[in-house]
């Protein structure tokens, strides 16, 4: 009787432990996801009259190939801009943070279905930052309700 009471007991505290753990992983994600919006705006200020145009994922991304939009984010602000800017190197780090990718994407599995970087239509600049700031910013509000 006492070993099934101890069990019970040990069952309850884990899940307990599990949802606050969970809580706090949100709560970094959601300061993580933040940082990079500043970050974000930094360089978007620096950059938004380059006449760069840029493989840009769709407004409306879906779920399933939210990390192969993140990628394609990623490898467009490495190879096509100045890295050696200091804020640019921050939110390059910060965009391939396990957090930024983890509180962005449901999915953490690179779908191959998904369309390929270099077929997404070219953009310019402020539309490719535009966008990269509306997922980020979906994905704070998607973190703030759950
Ligand atoms: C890159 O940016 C740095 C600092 O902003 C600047 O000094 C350097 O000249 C730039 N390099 C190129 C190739 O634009
Ligand atoms: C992969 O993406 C396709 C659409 O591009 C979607 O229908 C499918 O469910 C996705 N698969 C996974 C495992 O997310
Ligand atoms: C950038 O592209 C967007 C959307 O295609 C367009 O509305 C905007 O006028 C363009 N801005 C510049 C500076 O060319």
């Amino acid at each position: 009787m006492k070993l099934v009471a101890f069990c019970a007991f040990a069952v309850c505290c884990c899940s307990l432990a599990s949802v606050s753990t969970k809580r706090v992983e949100r709560t970094l994600e959601r300061k993580k996801l933040q940082e990079v919006l500043i970050q974000l705006t930094a360089v978007k200020a620096t950059l938004q009259h380059s006449e760069l145009k840029l493989n840009t994922p769709p407004m409306d991304t879906e779920d399933c190939c939210c990390l192969s939009a993140l990628e394609c984010y990623r490898a467009n602000l490495h190879v096509q801009f100045n890295t050696t800017d200091r804020n640019h190197r921050k939110l390059s780090r910060s965009l391939k943070n396990h957090l930024t990718e983890s509180g962005l994407c449901d999915s953490q599995r690179a779908n191959s279905s998904c369309q390929d970087c270099a077929s997404h239509p070219k953009e310019n600049a402020t539309e490719f930052f535009n966008r990269l700031e509306s997922l980020i910013q979906k994905g704070i509000e998607r973190l703030s309700t759950i």
